[in-house]
């Protein structure tokens, strides 16, 4: 086709009729915390040099919106140990005033929320989602290999007050934290927060067993049905998650299964990584490289470049925690974010 002829904000679509409307940017690879089932101990992160600057971010996200996107994630790693990372959120924040974006939204583990909640309000976020998979805090150490649950929950409590909805993300870890599903349940029924469940995923080489941390929640949800109605809700974001309103409680309780179920149907979204390489799927190791594109070739390249992307978009993932310990995919969830 003559380039003449191309529309320029021609949409996100994929070979198999998904439209791109969400897209996830991982501002670090680093984090404060070394959550078991996410990371090893000792870690190598990616060279500072390796990183997208804010302004090519900025550049990318301002491609994807013009292409359709309406709603943004930041995450990580660990958004907030980035410095200066509520610079690029009131970059971007600029699109919620212009009405081209409809959401920009993050995903924490809230040790640093305490310190930028008020900020994050003031750029336009209005959700965020904090990951939380005990309330107990010797567990929750051990989990986290080093973190301070008490300095977590007031970065939770610092959202709440600021206005943010919030939503914990509990990744369920047999025989470390199953016992505290229902505990995190009423605590959240109390606070006013939403909760999801998410099974781990094998992503990346960790120290520990996955296989034996595995906790498939459909068990867990036959479970809580002896002692709770779930009322299934209809609602779906285009993502993996399945929403049930538990009665007693008042709480919106969120499944993310993809090893129990495969979500892939109605998949809306895509990744870039933090030194701008495009993920089409979090199962997946295909990927093609923003950043060269970006700098080479301006706009007009990256354009071409998420057009060949569209066309790489896999079907579904195919995800398996296999009998052998190595990952799915090779890339930790840090690099492409949740
Ligand atoms: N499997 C499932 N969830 C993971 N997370 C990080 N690594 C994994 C994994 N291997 C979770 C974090 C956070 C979200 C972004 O993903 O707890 O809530
Ligand atoms: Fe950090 Fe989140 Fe990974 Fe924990 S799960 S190590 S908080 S990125």
């Amino acid at each position: 086709m003559n380039p003449d002829t191309i529309p320029q904000n021609r949409p996100l679509t994929d070979s198999f009729g998904r439209h791109v409307s969400y897209l996830r940017i991982s501002v670090t690879d680093r984090c404060d915390l070394r959550c078991r089932y996410c990371m090893s101990e000792k870690m190598q992160f990616l060279p500072r040099s390796e990183i997208l600057s804010f302004e090519e971010i900025d550049q990318i996200a301002t491609a994807f919106i013009d292409r359709g996107v309406r709603k943004i994630r930041l995450s990580g790693g660990e958004p907030l140990v980035r410095r200066g990372v509520l610079d690029l959120v009131d970059m971007l924040g600029r699109h919620l005033d212009s009405g081209n974006l409809d959401e920009l939204t993050m995903t924490t583990n809230a040790s640093r929320l305490a310190e930028f909640a008020e900020r994050l309000v003031d750029a336009g976020v209005r959700r965020v989602n904090v990951s939380l998979d005990t309330l107990d805090s010797e567990t929750f150490r051990y989990i986290t290999r080093w973190g301070d649950l008490d300095k977590t929950l007031q970065g939770i409590a610092a959202a709440k007050s600021a206005g943010l909805k919030v939503k914990i993300n509990m990744v369920g870890l047999k025989g470390l934290n199953d016992d505290q599903i229902v505990p995190m349940m009423r605590w959240c029924a109390d606070q006013g927060h939403d909760l999801t469940l998410i099974e781990t995923m094998p992503l990346g080489q960790i120290d520990d067993d996955r296989q034996d941390r595995y906790l498939p929640l459909d068990s867990v949800q036959r479970q809580l049905e002896n002692q709770f109605s779930l009322n299934p809700l209809a609602e779906r974001t285009g993502g993996p998650a399945r929403y049930w309103q538990v009665e007693q409680l008042g709480l919106k309780l969120g499944l993310i299964t993809p090893l129990t179920n495969n979500f892939c149907d109605g998949c809306n979204r895509v990744r870039i990584t933090v030194s701008g390489k495009i993920y089409m799927c979090l199962g997946h190791d295909d990927n093609l490289d923003l950043r060269t594109a970006l700098r080479k070739g301006g706009r007009e390249a990256l354009d071409a470049l998420l057009d060949r992307a569209m066309l790489m978009k896999p079907k579904r993932h195919d995800f398996a925690i296999g009998s052998d310990s190595r990952p799915s995919v090779e890339r930790h969830m840090s690099v492409t974010g949740g």
